[in-house]
């Protein structure tokens, strides 16, 4: 699937960017080459002398802003992948800076859309967040617009062979600024009791490692049009601070604005366009021109079918929750 081929991540020095590149130069030996697109030299600087990804011949890094298009057209050249990972995604930051969010989230998808488009690349593969399903925050706002430019975009590549899809997923477990951090320092600080927002709140419980999967599963399946949603399990709030500190008390400090008791994936309203696979969901273009290229059989969905975090049928339990943080600890 990737023999030969030159792929390009925008936002590679990411989170999700650095595992994405572990893998892939791991497992897919025979690609010509990984190229990590971002703006900032010391971000690059550092993930080019972690142990992963020292002495990699096929791996180069290359600063730009997703904002300037001339910039990514230059590094599309000769590019047969792109997976759009880049964007501003802290709920706060992007309250804050509206114009910012929609710059780099929205305009920035433009242009990775229409340099893909103009420079032939094959796939694109754009990642979604739980946030954009339903949205009550700017970050989630963004992100849905830019998920339906990805979708709709499949429209007009004309005579071009692009392929552009879309890959959601929910927070993932022990990141950068998330719940398990943040508990864990209470902690640290000898805290008397654990802040839950609210003591109904579930999340979905990801692992990196399994967002990369799902991308390089669209990669190989992808027909264009199509926006993937894995299944996960939930966890309750609750449960995961027993997980971490059976002995404190919980406090319920109540909702923090732009947060939702349940994480939402796919809404009712997109459940007549989703269908069910063994592992995945798959949410059809709202397009019958796109539809009717999507061939994959899977069982529709009920009309009224949600799925979020909340009336999952897939739980964690306490003790799973402690076994999957230690993995966590062993990664960091
Ligand atoms: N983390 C999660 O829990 C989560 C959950 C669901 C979906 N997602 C989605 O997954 C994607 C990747 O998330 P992540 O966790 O890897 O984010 P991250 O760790 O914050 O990384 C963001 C990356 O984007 C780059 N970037 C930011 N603005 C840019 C711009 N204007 N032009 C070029 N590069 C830019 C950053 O590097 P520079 O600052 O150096 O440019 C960095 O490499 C995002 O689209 C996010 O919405 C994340």
């Amino acid at each position: 699937m990737f023999k030969d081929k030159s792929i390009l991540i925008t936002g590679g020095t990411g989170s999700f960017g650095k595992k994405f590149a572990e893998i892939i130069l791991k497992n897919y030996p025979e690609i010509k080459r990984l190229v990590i697109f971002s703006r900032d030299e010391f971000k690059q600087f550092e993930m080019s002398n972690l142990a992963q990804f020292t002495n990699q011949d096929k791996l180069r890094f290359f600063i730009g802003d997703v904002r300037d298009k001339e910039r990514l057209f230059r590094a599309f050249d000769g590019i047969d992948i792109v997976i759009h990972a880049a964007a501003l995604k802290q709920v706060p930051a992007c309250e804050y800076n509206p114009f910012e969010a929609i710059k780099t989230n929205i305009l920035g998808a433009q242009n990775v859309i229409d340099c893909a488009i103009d420079r032939g690349v094959k796939k694109v593969v754009a990642l979604s967040t739980d946030k954009a399903c339903s949205p009550i925050n700017l970050y989630g706002a963004t992100k849905l617009c830019s998920d339906k430019l990805f979708i709709a975009s499949n429209v007009y590549v004309g005579h071009r062979d692009t392929k552009i899809s879309v890959v959601r997923y929910g927070n993932v477990a022990g990141s950068r600024g998330s719940v398990i951090p943040f508990f864990k320092k209470l902690i640290s600080e000898n805290a008397k009791e654990l802040p839950i927002t609210d003591l109904r709140m579930t999340r979905f419980w990801l692992k990196l490692e399994e967002a990369v999967e799902m991308v390089i599963k669209a990669i190989e399946n992808m027909v264009g049009g199509e926006l993937y949603v894995r299944k996960i399990p939930s966890m309750k709030i609750t449960d995961l601070a027993l997980a971490i500190a059976p002995n404190l008390k919980l406090k319920e400090i109540g909702i923090r604005p732009g947060e939702k008791i349940h994480e939402m994936m796919i809404s009712s309203e997109d459940a007549r366009n989703t269908i069910e696979l063994d592992k995945y969901y798959i949410i059809k273009p709202e397009s019958d021109e796109l539809k009717e290229r999507i061939k994959i059989i899977g069982k529709s969905v009920a009309q009224d079918f949600e799925y979020h975090s909340g009336n999952n049928t897939q739980w964690l339990t306490i003790q799973q929750m402690q076994n999957l943080i230690n993995e966590i600890n062993e990664e960091i």
